[in-house]
């Protein structure tokens, strides 16, 4: 039975969904959330989609047995690359999903004055065409310029986000956007907020950014006030934390992000449910 005392789900590959929790934290504050951030598969950007397909039904099935009353996939490349296969597993349990590629088109769509909008995103999501098919379903002539950032979400989750080389990397990847003029920029994938000041210096400021967090926030407070399943009153709600891969980097890299406190980390092994050849828990593919 779903009912408004239960938390919302997350996940990620990472800490990039971290920008998606932080903006449902300030939106949505008496609700509790469960964020996976899936570290012993990071990158999806570049996995093989079919396994990734695997792993994120594995993911979507492992929150759901929790008890939980929406699932946000806080990643733009498992969005791309899975939304139906979570969108299938959720409704086997009754449970409504809020993805992110779509929020962040509409409001592109909607803002872009030239009509000339750049998608920064990994590999697999600009192959995956998912930002092209959400802009094209808007019903406006857009010029869509795909960018894939294949090494940008790696530094980030490194930690080493602010360097020289990270700086150098995103002006090679702004270059083909900046030559084509686009006036909105979708960042596509929710690590890349945590660079947005460089993304901006590089672009400058006439280039809007369009992240996934604020548009994700107001799409699961519609869903869940629509479901009667939004928590009223003024407490404020919990949060908490897994991960696959090691539980100190993840605390680390986390806590430098979220800039709040993480509580309790813990540390999910799939590998020991007996589904070796989906997942290991070395993260080999
Ligand atoms: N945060 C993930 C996304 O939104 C990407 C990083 C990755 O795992 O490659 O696409």
């Amino acid at each position: 039975m779903i009912d408004a005392s239960l938390p919302v789900a997350m996940f990620d590959s990472g800490v990039g969904g971290l920008t998606v929790l932080h903006e449902c934290l300030v939106a949505l504050p008496q609700e509790d959330y469960v964020y996976l951030g899936d570290t012993a598969w990071f990158p999806y950007g570049t996995r093989d989609p079919e396994r990734l397909r695997d792993r994120i039904a594995l993911i979507t099935e492992d929150l759901l047995e929790r008890g939980v009353k929406l699932v946000v996939i806080a990643c733009n490349t498992a969005t791309a690359i899975g939304e139906d296969v979570v969108r299938e597993v959720a409704a086997g349990y009754g449970v409504q999903v809020v993805p992110v590629v779509q929020p962040q088109a509409e409001i592109a769509a909607a803002i872009t004055e030239n009509r000339r909008i750049g998608v920064l995103a990994t590999t697999n999501t600009v192959e995956s065409g998912a930002y092209r098919r959400a802009l094209e379903a808007q019903g406006r002539a857009l010029e869509v310029i795909e960018v894939a950032a294949p090494r940008l979400a790696p530094f980030i989750q490194d930690g080493s986000l602010f360097d020289e080389e990270t700086m150098e990397m995103a002006r090679g990847y702004c270059a083909p956007l900046r030559e084509a003029g686009i006036d909105t920029l979708i960042l596509g994938c929710t690590h890349y907020p945590l660079v947005a000041p460089m993304l901006q210096r590089i672009l400058g400021r006439n280039v809007r950014l369009v992240s996934g967090g604020h548009a994700v926030a107001a799409a699961v407070q519609r869903t869940l006030t629509r479901a009667g399943l939004a928590r009223t009153g003024d407490e404020e709600g919990a949060y908490e934390f897994f991960c696959t891969g090691p539980i100190a980097d993840f605390r680390e890299v986390a806590t430098r992000f979220l800039q709040m406190p993480l509580g309790e980390v813990r540390q999910i092994e799939f590998a020991d449910r007996g589904r070796p050849s989906v997942c290991r828990a070395d993260g080999a593919v």
